[in-house]
């Protein structure tokens, strides 16, 4: 099938290049030329583990192209998928949606022939509704169909969560629609993927009803883990114990820092702002976006009382700083909470994160990367682990160190507190 992506960032690149790998001619569209540029050289803008080999093979075998040009790739296509941003608005709630409807005003002047045309973004019930009325302002409905398929990969394994999803989510009741895209997702569905068909407004709801679901899971467990701290319970055998319900599942259920990343914070504040337009009162979902909000002040203050109090001048390394590991994603990461408040309150920090020097954090002047974790944490008073990336879990401490008393704070719970005491060393988790 011929697609067309609208949007190359995590969404559109992923998908568009696992689409290809399928066997599809897709074209990824985008309005940033040098990002188009680049991918055409085989620059590939995001980490991702595995989409740089797969976009250099579907690129050289020119099922894979790259373009800025919107209007003959749709021509060129019969599915067209709108991958762009939602980002919250300025003010605070809600979803920004001014990329969406630009992209429909686009659309609607390159139509000339049957396109279905997809929201793979994250966008509030209603949208499609939308879409729809902006497009056929100009163009017949006969010509087009606007169909809600919700994205739901996770950074850091967004190619085998493509590949292997637990459910594809088709929001339309137009047939024909239904029938080409049960096709074009047939290989995955043959594998045992779930095929759900839905209305459109439904398809929209039930993304931003898992993101909540999935954040409140997070926040559930982070509550309980400041419980936990006071009662010298671990949480960990808490997670375990409750996870092993399968009406409850373990995953998502690992206290840490707040969460993050560039759908969660976003998603859970824009279902409630939806709810309130119909006067209906999540009050769940806000009790969640307060408690993960609260959630780094509460750590910050953690290690305030770490270094009993004495935070100025003091070396703090930060191991990760990305919002989770195997991804450079640093949007809403709590560590861009975290580290400009130790900043302030006098701390000199640096911190190493695999995927290289944020400019996040090029303003704060005692703020500074590491190459290296050896070199980041040689000089620390405070190690703070911040993000599960895999090479932090072996770290020989006592030899990497030069201070002998320095002291670990765990915030990933990756370490073993009997373990790290038989190795004298200073060691606080998350809930235990
Ligand atoms: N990142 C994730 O893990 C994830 C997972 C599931 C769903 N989503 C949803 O998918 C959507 C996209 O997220 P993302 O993380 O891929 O965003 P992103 O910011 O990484 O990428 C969006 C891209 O769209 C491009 N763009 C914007 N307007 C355009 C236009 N008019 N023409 C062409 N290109 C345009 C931007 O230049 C950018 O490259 C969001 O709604 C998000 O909530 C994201």
């Amino acid at each position: 099938m011929k697609l067309c992506m609208i949007g190359t960032g995590y969404v559109g690149l992923v998908s568009g290049v696992c689409f290809a790998d399928l066997g599809n001619d897709v074209i990824c569209i985008d309005r940033d030329i040098k990002k188009v540029e680049d991918l055409k050289k085989g620059i590939i803008p995001i980490y991702e583990p595995g989409l740089e080999e797969l976009v250099l093979k579907n690129y050289k075998n020119k099922r894979l192209k790259f373009s800025t040009n919107l209007k003959d790739s749709i021509f060129k296509s019969d599915i067209i998928f709108i991958c762009v941003g939602t980002p919250s608005k300025k003010n605070g709630n809600g979803a920004d949606l001014s990329q969406i409807y630009n992209v429909a005003k686009e659309i609607r002047a390159s139509i000339s022939k049957f396109k279905i045309i997809i929201t793979k973004s994250t966008v509030p019930v209603t949208t499609g509704d939308e879409i729809e009325k902006i497009i056929s302002q100009k163009v017949s409905k006969k010509l087009f169909s606007v169909v809600s398929n919700p994205e739901f990969l996770r950074e850091g394994e967004a190619i085998r969560d493509f590949t292997y999803p637990d459910r594809v989510v088709i929001g339309t009741t137009d047939k024909k629609s239904n029938k080409i895209l049960k096709n074009l997702y047939l290989p995955l569905i043959s594998k045992g993927t779930k095929y759900v068909n839905t209305s459109r407004r439904a398809a929209e709801l039930i993304k931003y009803a898992s993101n909540a679901f999935l954040a409140t899971k997070i926040t559930f467990i982070n509550e309980l883990a400041n419980l936990c701290e006071k009662i010298d319970v671990n949480i960990q055998d808490i997670s375990i114990g409750m996870g092993l319900d399968k009406r409850i599942g373990g995953r998502f259920l690992r206290a840490g820092p707040a969460y993050g990343g560039s759908c969660f914070p976003k998603d859970t504040k824009a279902i409630v702002t939806t709810a309130d337009q119909f006067k209906i009162n999540l009050s769940v979902i806000k009790s969640v976006i307060k408690s993960n909000e609260n959630r780094s002040s509460l750590l910050i203050k953690r290690v305030f009382n770490i270094l009993n109090g004495k935070v100025k001048n003091k070396k703090i390394c930060f191991l990760g700083v990305t919002f989770k590991a195997n991804t450079d994603d640093m949007r809403d990461s709590s560590s861009l909470l975290m580290i400009p408040s130790l900043h302030k309150m006098g701390a000199k920090i640096n911190y190493f994160d695999p995927t290289g020097e944020k400019d996040d954090f090029k303003k704060l002047n005692n703020v500074h990367f590491s190459s290296n974790i050896n070199f980041a944490i040689r000089e620390s008073d405070l190690i703070i682990i911040h993000t599960e990336w895999n090479d932090f879990k072996s770290i020989n401490f006592n030899n990497a160190v030069k201070n002998k008393k320095f002291i670990v704070f765990d915030m990933r719970n990756i370490y073993s507190p009997d373990k790290m005491k038989e190795l004298k060393i200073k060691y606080f988790g998350v809930g235990r």
